[in-house]
């Protein structure tokens, strides 16, 4: 029997393609590049499944505008905000993506901007190598410790249970969070305290944390209003989705000093990310990379792969989404 035709949208580490290319007929995209919609559209119409990553919007458009030979979109990432899902269901089209894999690897980075932010860690590093460090002084970029702090977390999944571990058990911080789903015993078994209010979260919080899905419901979650409840002092860390945040409120609120900083390792619309956000010494940015080591891309490779076995073997894969 003919081998499934996978096209796989990005490099993937060379483990993962290795594996691929031994159980599928593979088409890799060679230069890395993004793939344009029509490219994906001819994925979609010649392949038995497309890999695809967060880069690629799958749109109800899209899927309606080709005749899909595909019957199993493999995304790899835990967040599938640019597939339409239920479209791909109407299509027939399963779609799956790579949970648990990158929760404790994107927990890290989530403390590291903590760090950064609280410790003006970008504003210091910018400074070097301008040239404008004049030597060490007693007050010069002074900071705030996270030991003893509020951190605030909004979502309550996977990351942010491994985020609450960290910051409580490794820098002494009080957690709390909000999230619809949380229970007061769930929040007790994780040594946080829950929030019904999220208004409440941020208005008492030294640190938020944003650890919601891209989705409608929470399309800027953190708007101008919201921005105005975190307190002055604060800092606000974003490794969920830029949609969640109004880029432009949040601009906004680090120019006039209204939050204290912010360590973002996402944006609205990315890869565009506004100059304006670059120049202020109050953040730190980096480029969507949370997840982004050798064991957890690898891993989130591997479980595209299963995904793949298991719908081509006739099962159910094991992380199935639509
Ligand atoms: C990365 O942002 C992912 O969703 O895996």
């Amino acid at each position: 029997m003919a081998r499934p035709k996978v096209t796989v949208s990005r490099r993937l580490p060379a483990a993962v393609e290795q594996q691929l290319q031994e159980r599928y007929d593979i088409t890799l995209n060679a230069g890395d590049d993004r793939l344009s919609a029509d490219a994906l559209a001819v994925a979609l119409d010649s392949s038995d499944a497309l890999v695809s990553t967060l880069g690629d919007p799958i749109s109800a458009d899209l899927l309606g505008r080709c005749r899909p030979r595909a019957q199993i979109i493999a995304h790899f990432g835990v967040g599938y905000d640019n597939i339409d899902v239920t479209a791909a269901r109407t299509m027939g089209i399963t779609v799956t993506n790579t949970p648990g894999v990158l929760t404790e690897d994107t927990a890290d980075l989530t403390i590291a901007l903590l760090l950064a932010s609280a410790r003006r860690m970008s504003e210091g590093d910018r400074e070097l190598r301008a040239g404008n460090w004049t030597g060490w002084r007693p007050t010069h970029l002074l900071g705030t410790r996270l030991s003893g702090k509020r951190l605030g977390l909004v979502g309550f999944g996977r990351i942010a249970q491994a985020v609450a571990r960290r910051a409580r058990l490794g820098f002494g911080m009080q957690v709390h969070a909000w999230s619809r789903s949380l229970t007061d015993d769930v929040a007790a078994q994780h040594g946080i305290q829950r929030i019904a209010d999220l208004d409440d979260l941020l208005g008492s919080s030294d640190f938020v944390s944003l650890h919601v899905p891209g989705n409608a419901d929470t399309l800027h979650l953190i708007d101008a209003a919201r921005l105005a409840r975190i307190p002055a002092h604060a800092h606000l860390v974003n490794t969920a989705r830029g949609s969640v945040v109004d880029q432009e409120a949040l601009i906004d609120a680090l120019t006039y000093r209204r939050i204290a900083g912010a360590g973002l390792d996402v944006f609205e619309h990315e890869p565009a990310v506004p100059a304006e956000l670059l120049a202020l010494p109050n953040v730190c940015a980096i480029p969507h990379m949370a997840s982004a080591t050798v064991e957890s891309r690898t891993a989130m490779g591997m479980l595209v792969i299963e995904n793949l076995d298991a719908f081509f073997a006739g099962q159910q894969p094991p992380n199935r989404v639509n």
